[in-house]
Parts: structure tokens; sequence; C-alpha cells
């Protein structure tokens, strides 16, 4: 580390450290809000360090999203401070305060963060391929059927309909998703049977679709065709979703960028499954 190493402050975060981590955030040019932040350091546990003047040059948290899982999230670094370990010492103590509880530890990490986590011990479990569609390329959807917008009722049986194909326990998650975005908050139900949701929450540059997690990619694509945020929008799909992929081109949607979901530790049952989770809530949330 540099000449600086005596005035360096590591410290757990809270909340009201949200306001100085966003730089982090905007710097690499990601797309969570204040709030984003705010939910995450009040849900999770998060670890910091500071330079000498009281600045936040790194982060990273580890948010509980089951008994046997956390999610290691805004594992971020100042520019003028990489490659000195920075990354990989934070994340050391996440992972410890992780194993700990007993728990694995997954991620999806960018193709910045793959090469720290390796030597790590991570591996792989699917690719992830982020699309952005600007607003001028939406346009309206066609026939779409049985799609409903969801109610703070329906959030019990979004939860574990969630629960039984996400592999995650993110009840608190997707409250937070709904609170943040009702009007994206969507179902499919066929004879009072549950076939798929979407929420999705305010960005910083572009509203995010996700999650998106139905029994069949015919109820998924409804669902995405029906999101249209009215700006522009991302959302995070499994590789293998080829069918959705196409149709997000169609529209005009671009590839920004790729991630790798990995996991360090017992791989929960059905984590490495991608088949009905055509979304990601995003790599920050599982
Ligand atoms: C990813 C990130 C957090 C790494 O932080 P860091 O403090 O620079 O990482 P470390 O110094 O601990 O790197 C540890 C090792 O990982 C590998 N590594 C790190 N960055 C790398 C890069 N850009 N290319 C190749 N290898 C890299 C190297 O083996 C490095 O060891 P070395 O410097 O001795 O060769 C930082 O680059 C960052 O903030 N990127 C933008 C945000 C992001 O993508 N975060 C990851 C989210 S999943």
């Amino acid at each position: 580390m540099g000449g600086t190493e005596g005035e360096r402050a590591e410290a757990w975060l809270t909340p009201a450290d949200a306001e100085g981590a966003l730089p982090l955030s905007v710097e690499a040019g990601w797309n969570q809000t204040l709030d984003d932040w705010r939910f995450m350091l009040s849900d999770g546990e998060g670890i910091g360090l500071r330079d000498g003047t009281g600045r936040w040059i790194a982060t990273a948290i580890a948010l509980p999203l089951a008994p046997d899982l956390a999610w290691l999230c805004m594992v971020l670094v100042a520019k003028d401070q990489r490659r000195r370990g920075i990354g990989t010492r934070l994340l050391g103590k996440c992972i410890d305060h992780v194993r700990a509880r007993g728990a694995a530890a997954g991620l999806d990490a960018t193709e910045l963060g793959r090469p720290v986590y390796i030597p790590l011990g991570f591996r792989d479990l699917y690719t992830i391929s982020r699309w952005r569609l600007p607003e001028a390329a939406l346009r309206p959807d066609g026939e779409i059927g049985t799609v409903r917008a969801a109610r703070l009722s329906d959030m019990e049986a979004i939860a574990a309909f969630d629960e039984a194909r996400s592999s995650m326990r993110r009840r608190v998650v997707l409250h937070h998703l709904f609170r943040s975005a009702p009007q994206q908050a969507l179902m499919v139900e066929s004879g009072g049977r549950l076939l798929g949701y979407a929420l999705g929450r305010p960005g910083r540059t572009a509203v995010q679709v996700g999650p998106v997690v139905a029994d069949d990619e015919e109820v998924a694509l409804a669902l995405v065709a029906r999101a249209r945020p009215g700006t522009a929008m991302l959302i995070d799909v499994p590789d293998r979703h080829r069918r959705l992929a196409r149709w997000l081109e169609n529209q005009g949607a671009v590839r920004e960028r790729g991630f790798t979901r990995m996991v360090l530790g017992p791989v929960p049952p059905g984590l490495d499954d991608p088949s009905r989770l055509f979304a990601l809530a995003g790599p920050e949330l599982g």
C-alpha cells in the first residue's frame, strides 16, 4: 500500500455512509441510486476503507439472501487505488463473515472482478448478459393476455413463488423493489395459479427490470414486453435464455457487458440452474 497507509481506516459501513459510498459506484459507471446503497447497507453487512481525508476509497457488502447464502456485492475500489490488494482484502473480510455464519458466498462477477475472485476459490456457475434498451427503441407491445399489475397484497405469493425457483429467500429484497417501483410490479396467473412475476427499480442511468421469474419462456417474454418503463431500460439475462435475448435485440437492445455467476462454498441446491430465472434482480441483489 502507499505512504498514507497509517491514515487509512477500515470500518463497517452503516446506512449513513451511503452518500459517501455512492461516488464509487458512479465512478464505475454503475446504475445504483442512493436508495439502493441505503437498502444494501441496512439489510447487509458492508465494510469500507477510508483514505486520510475521510473519503471512502473501497467497499464490499455481504447481503443475506438465504440462511445458506450471502451475496457479495458493491465490491468497488476507487480507480486511483486499484491493484494494491485492497479489493482482495475487503472481500476476505466479507468472506470470513459469511463463513462464520456457515453460508456459501455467491456473486455476479464483472469482467474486472472475476480475476480477483478466482484465486479466492470462487467457481463459475453460468454467464449472464446485460442488455440496455434505449428509450427511443421502446415500442408498444402486442397482445399480452394475462399479465396484470401486482399489488402489495400479492407480494407474499410472489416471494413464495420466487423462493421455489431462485434458491434464494429474498423476501426483503423483493419488498425493497416493490417499494422502489410499484408500477414495475407485474404478474401472470392462470386459474388462480401464479405462473410468473417481474419487478423493477429506478436506477441512476436506466430502470432495471428484474427479477423476472417464470415457469416458461412465453410467460417471461410477456412480462418483459409489458415492463416498458418508458425510459432507458437495463435487464440482466442468463445467456441460456437465447429466445429472450433475440427478442431484446429485435427491440433494439444492445449487449452492454457480461457477468459470471460464481460461488464459494457448497452450492445451495438449484443456484446453478437459471432455467426459471429469466432476469436477475441485478448483479448486486441476486
Ligand atoms: C474489481 C476491483 C474491485 C479489484 O480491486 P483491486 O483492489 O484492484 O484488486 P486487487 O488489487 O485485490 O487484485 C487482486 C488480484 O486480482 C487480479 N486482478 C485485479 N484486477 C485485475 C485486472 N484488471 N486484470 C487482471 N487481473 C486483475 C490480479 O491477480 C490481482 O493481483 P496482482 O495485482 O498482484 O496481480 C476493482 O478493479 C474495481 O473496483 N473495479 C470496478 C468495479 C468492479 O468491476 N467490481 C467488481 C464487481 S464483481
